[in-house]
């Protein structure tokens, strides 16, 4: 396995928003990674050259962990490089004392919906009309996974 994790670093804005930008269709600037890593946790998958080539960004407070923003560059995806972050995020977030995980993904982001069914997540949730898309608008689904 060429990529490794390691935590994520201020430095490393730049690079997730990049990721970040090649589609979500609402990413976050340069600036918004920088404060939420100041503030949350984060992981990042670096190839053989320290290049980012995915990111996990999460909150564990008061018991629970909450995933933030996941996503792995397009080049780099099935490879398995998501479900190892969320598996470390989950893992150092129990460690903290969480026991249970949420998060929100849009309703038409099938590849993110079965990365998180395969991890154990299920629907228990929809925010209407929560995420812009380029014709209008899309439902959020809230997930959460027992840890
Ligand atoms: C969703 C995303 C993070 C998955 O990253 P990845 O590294 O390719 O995912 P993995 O290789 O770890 O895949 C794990 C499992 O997720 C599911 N999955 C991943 N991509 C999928 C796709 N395009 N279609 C269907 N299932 C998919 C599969 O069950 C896969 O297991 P498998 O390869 O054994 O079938 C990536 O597509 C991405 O960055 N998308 C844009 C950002 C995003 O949507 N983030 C989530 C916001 S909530």
């Amino acid at each position: 396995m060429p990529e490794s994790l390691s935590l994520a670093r201020l430095t490393d804005a730049a690079r997730f928003a990049a990721i970040d930008a090649e589609t979500n269709p609402s990413p976050w600037s340069e600036e918004a990674f920088r404060e939420s890593l100041g503030r949350s946790r984060g992981f990042a998958a670096r190839d053989e050259a320290g290049v980012v080539l995915g990111f996990v960004v999460y909150t564990a407070v008061a018991g629970a962990c909450e995933i933030l923003e996941l996503a792995v560059t397009v080049s780099a995806r099935r490879r398995g490089i998501a479900r190892r972050l969320l598996d470390a995020a989950i893992t150092d977030a129990v460690s903290e004392g969480a026991r249970r995980c949420l998060l929100e993904v849009r309703d038409s982001n099938t590849a993110a919906r079965a990365l998180y069914a395969g991890a154990g997540f299920v629907v228990d949730g929809r925010r209407k009309s929560y995420y812009r898309t380029p014709e209008g608008r899309e439902d959020a689904l809230l997930m959460s996974c027992d840890l």
